[in-house]
């Protein structure tokens, strides 16, 4: 089979020996926040990916809403990382971090009893997962208009922190209801000043947070992740292709590395989303473009040739088989990832799926 998934691409600075990328993936296995040993294994097995994506990564204290997720706020966490990056780069891999601020989807228990912040006073539907169990979300504080600067701050601090780590470049999560999301979104965000209303508006902590970050990491090293049609963590809007068709029109202008869209999932159709199609898509963003969500090799190499998608992203795939790219190459049947370890836990189910090398 001819396959373009398996062909060299290049995105921003880096000429990557495919296009078959490890998506962002949250495994809640660093305790207190700090980085582990086994997660630098689990992703040096995972290495001859393109591109891996980091898991979601808090870039504040107050950017965290799950336990035992590692952040990227501390020294400590700065050389801990590092252990991950070096043992990526061994292995000739290449690795972005996303930063991440949960806005609403968190919980007192995170912030000593303080109340989340987010763009407007709205609860999600739902629980938070917090160190003792679920427990429902709570109506979030709404940030006041000074306080935005030092969210930017924040993430001029992490982008500085990831690269300081050994972190190739940065991917900004705007997607699946986190805080810039939530931001973009008029179901979440029903704020009167300068950050509410319009597109413009509603977009405005996104194009600052990217400069911000383009201002230490550099363009060519910048990534964004956006779910134009999530309906996740309780997400609505009463015109998303208008606001994307908008935001993408504004992203083309930075000649950022890639653009990585999370597309409609099963959920997101049973709850009545408001799909944007990636033809829609590709049609308002003229940079790179990854794409994410239920796809197998098939349909992957279906969507480049057809021009839709640049790269294809892998998150349960990726979880189950360290060896995707080799598996791909071998037509050689895939494991099963199991659910039930996907969050917490050691290494089960974690770094001992088996590679075809053993
Ligand atoms: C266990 C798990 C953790 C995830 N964590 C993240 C995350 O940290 N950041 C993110 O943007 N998406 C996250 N996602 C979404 C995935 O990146 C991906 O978009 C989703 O799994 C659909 O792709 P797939 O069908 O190839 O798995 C996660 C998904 C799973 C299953």
């Amino acid at each position: 089979m001819s396959t373009q998934l398996l062909s060299p691409i290049q995105l921003g600075l880096y000429q990557l020996p495919n296009r078959v990328i490890m998506a962002p993936l949250t495994r809640m296995r660093a305790p207190n926040g700090i980085p582990t040993p086994l997660m630098a294994t689990y992703y040096a097995q995972r290495a001859s990916a393109g591109l891996i994506i980091s898991e979601a990564t808090p870039i504040s204290p107050q950017g965290v809403g799950y336990p035992s997720t590692p952040g990227i706020y501390t020294t400590q966490q700065v050389l801990a990382w590092q252990q991950t990056t070096d043992a990526v780069h061994a292995q000739n891999g290449h690795i972005f971090l996303q930063l991440w601020h949960v806005g609403r989807i968190s919980h007192p228990d995170f912030h000593n009893g303080a109340l989340p912040v987010a763009p407007s006073a709205i609860a999600p539907e739902g629980n938070a997962i917090t160190p003792s169990g679920l427990k429902p979300f709570v109506t979030p504080r709404a940030l006041a208009i000074d306080e935005l600067p030092e969210i930017v701050k924040d993430y001029r601090r992490a982008t500085k922190n990831a690269l300081a780590a050994g972190f190739d470049g940065i991917e900004i999560h705007s997607a699946n209801g986190y805080l810039l999301d939530q931001f973009l979104r008029n179901g979440s965000n029903q704020r009167t000043d300068s950050y509410g209303g319009s597109f413009e508006n509603r977009a405005r902590l996104l194009f600052e947070v990217t400069q911000a970050v383009i201002e230490i990491a550099g363009a060519q090293r910048v990534g964004i992740r956006l779910s134009p049609s999530g309906t996740f963590n309780d997400m609505t809007d009463s015109d998303p292709e208008g606001m994307f068709v908008y935001l993408l029109n504004q992203l083309s202008q930075l000649n950022l590395a890639y653009l990585h869209i999370v597309d409609a999932l099963e959920g997101d159709v049973r709850h009545g989303a408001n799909i944007v199609n990636l033809e829609v898509i590709r049609q308002a963003y003229s940079g790179k473009l990854i794409v994410c969500g239920g796809y197998d090799q098939a349909r992957a190499e279906q969507t480049i040739a057809q021009g839709k998608a640049d790269g294809v992203a892998f998150g349960q795939l990726y979880i189950a088989n360290p060896d995707l790219v080799e598996r791909f190459k071998l037509n050689a049947p895939l494991n099963d990832a199991d659910t039930s370890t996907f969050y917490g836990g050691e290494a089960k189910g974690y770094t001992d799926y088996p590679s075809l090398k053993g």
